[in-house]
């Protein structure tokens, strides 16, 4: 099947059409700013923009950095608080006329990892953390999803894990790479204590320099980066919008 993946990101909002049986993207993605003020109705319409790029009227999935619950959005960390309580489907749908559905912008990266990237094939319990704005957090046990877990948002020091280890943070306070490997460490050895994963991915722009921090890392759990790159989000968003499955 055919769907528009349109992946909503702090800093981009990204977009191709995607065939979902084999994660291919069938045409280069697009990829606009992100208006500064994050609200509705100006993102509705870079999305809306990003559909008739394509020349798209069909159904359309799209990754969003807040926990979804039948379309709407019920927080608002990295975007405006216009958000809270809109029910996105409807209005995305309403302004691009395509059939669109949301989703959590980590579940689709996790999505998209655990069918065609670094999560295939695995059977225990898994961790897609994405790590960029925010950090969005995924969980699969024998490839389920427990959706809009937020656990980017785990208390750390008295502040929100992502204020301090998100990637926006790294290059905020200009961390080293050992510096940012140690405090990602703690926080993974967080997780680690709440969830014991047999596996965590870590995905994000951040992940195309993995080699850098990743084997810094001294945690018991494997840690591997995701193999989508910055693609997980549009081809997830597509995967999350496909109907009676
Ligand atoms: C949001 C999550 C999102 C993550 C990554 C967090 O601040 O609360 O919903 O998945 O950022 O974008």
């Amino acid at each position: 099947m055919h769907i528009l993946g349109i992946d909503v990101g702090g800093s981009g909002i990204k977009g191709a059409p995607v065939d979902t049986e084999t994660g291919e993207l069938l045409t280069e993605r697009l990829r606009i700013k992100t208006p500064k003020s994050a609200e509705p109705e100006p993102i509705a319409e870079v999305v809306k923009q990003i559909a008739q790029s394509f020349h798209w009227n069909g159904p359309t999935g799209i990754g969003f950095p807040a926990p979804i619950k039948g379309g709407v959005a019920m927080m608002a960390a990295n975007i405006s608080e216009k958000w809270i309580g809109v029910n996105a489907d409807t209005l995305f749908t309403s302004i691009t006329g395509c059939d669109c559905t949301l989703v959590n912008d980590a579940d689709a990266a996790g999505l998209a990892e655990m069918a065609f990237g670094a999560g295939r094939g695995q059977p225990g319990t898994v961790i897609m953390l994405t790590l960029g704005t925010g950090i969005g957090t995924a969980i699969f046990h024998r490839g389920h999803l427990l959706p809009n877990t937020e656990f980017g948002h785990l208390e750390m020091e008295g502040e929100d894990a992502e204020f301090r280890t998100s990637d926006a943070a790294r290059q905020r306070e200009d961390l080293s790479w050992k510096k940012y490997a140690k405090r990602l460490n703690k926080y993974l050895m967080q997780m680690e204590k709440l969830f014991w994963p047999d596996l965590f991915i870590v995905g994000g722009g951040i992940s195309k320099e993995s080699e850098k921090f990743l084997p810094l890392l001294t945690i018991d759990t494997p840690v591997i980066p995701a193999q989508l790159l910055n693609q997980a989000g549009i081809v997830g968003a597509a995967l999350a919008a496909r109907k009676g499955e």
